[in-house]
């Protein structure tokens, strides 16, 4: 019996149109254009703006698209995972919000939460139901609403997040598909790159919201040192082992900063039109930005293509997907 191979047969995403550019930002704190640019390679970011608007809202888009591009009924979705880091609330999970918002009431949903390499992460864990025959159709969503956790009164930290979501249809395939996998955690990186309150350890209070303590909390440059270095590592040991060409390869890297893909493309031996790069249109949309840079390059793509998806996030959590792309253009 052939091996079967989950593939993306399918990919949408969504952001808001309310874009927060870095003149705006030059106004909000003591910074410039000039500096995050320099630093980052970030430009402008979406935010979702308007009360009462949590992830779903930039997720449910994303699958109302996937669905109709595919002329599938929600009914067929056998299953449904959203990877965030910011959910609309802690229960229930945001998937099953996503699932009843579209009318997906065959299936099973559940969040994934592993910071920046969720997508990542899910893509690993949802092909093993697809391969083993437990599911034919899912649902895989990468979705945050970065500026719901972020201080705009850190300018550490509040050039770099924006808000987006990414959808991506896994079906079986005895051709194309995830090939392989290399995922990695280090718990005791936590500390550098976290919220500090609002959880079971130190739930809300007066205290911790005068101490901004329900925003991300981030030591850049021991996360930068750990991201260039992991991510590096995790993609080169992939395309040494599956023996991928430089030339052929598309690599698929979280967009925190436009210098960490460059140093991990470096450390590849890539030319650059080999790197999908939209960090400066969106900044970092966390759980995200994999699926929707892939998007967006989703027209250059030929069935057969290796692709291989890096990230790195807090945690620390980091990883490699290695796939091959099921289908070409319309
Ligand atoms: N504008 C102007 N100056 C600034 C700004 C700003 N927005 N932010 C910081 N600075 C200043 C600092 O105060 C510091 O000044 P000092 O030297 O007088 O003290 C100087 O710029 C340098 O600051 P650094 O923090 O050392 O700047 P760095 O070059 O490291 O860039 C950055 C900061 C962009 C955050 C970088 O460290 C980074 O990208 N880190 C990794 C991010 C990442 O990959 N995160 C993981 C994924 S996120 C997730 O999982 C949710």
């Amino acid at each position: 019996m052939k091996k079967v191979y989950a593939a993306i047969t399918a990919i949408e995403a969504w952001y808001p149109p309310d874009i927060l550019t870095n003149a705006d930002l030059e106004k909000m704190v003591d910074t410039t254009d000039k500096w995050i640019v320099s630093r980052t390679g970030i430009k402008e970011r979406r935010i979702l703006r308007g009360p009462d608007k949590g992830t779903s809202e930039l997720a449910v888009p994303a699958v109302k698209k996937l669905l109709e591009k595919t002329g599938t009924s929600p009914k067929e979705i056998d299953m449904v995972i959203c990877t965030t880091v910011t959910p609309d609330m802690f229960f229930p999970s945001t998937a099953n919000i996503i699932s009843d918002k579209v009318g997906i009431t065959n299936a099973f949903s559940f969040d994934m939460a592993a910071a920046c390499s969720g997508f990542v992460y899910m893509l690993a864990v949802a092909s093993k139901f697809i391969e083993t025959g437990s599911a034919k159709k899912i649902i895989c969503i990468g979705a945050d609403k970065m500026s719901s956790i972020t201080d705009y009164t850190d300018r550490s930290t509040c050039p770099l997040f924006g808000d987006a979501a990414g959808a991506v249809l896994l079906e079986p395939s005895t051709e194309f598909g995830i090939m392989d996998h290399i995922l990695r955690t280090d718990g005791s990186g936590r500390h550098h790159l976290y919220m500090k309150a609002g959880g079971s350890q130190r739930p809300a209070s007066h205290e911790t919201v005068d101490a901004h303590e329900h925003f991300i909390f981030q030591e850049g440059q021991t996360v930068f040192k750990m991201a260039v270095s992991k991510m590096a590592d995790v993609s080169v040991e992939m395309m040494e082992k599956h023996q991928i060409p430089a030339d052929k390869v598309w690599l698929v890297p979280h967009q925190a900063n436009l210098r960490i893909i460059t140093a991990v493309a470096k450390r590849m031996g890539l030319d650059p039109k080999r790197v999908m790069i939209n960090i400066q249109k969106y900044g970092n949309t966390t759980t995200a930005t994999i699926p929707l840079v892939i998007y967006e390059y989703e027209k250059k793509l030929r069935k057969g293509d290796p692709l291989i998806l890096s990230s790195f996030g807090g945690g620390f959590t980091w990883g490699s997907v290695y796939l091959t792309w099921a289908y070409d253009p319309e």
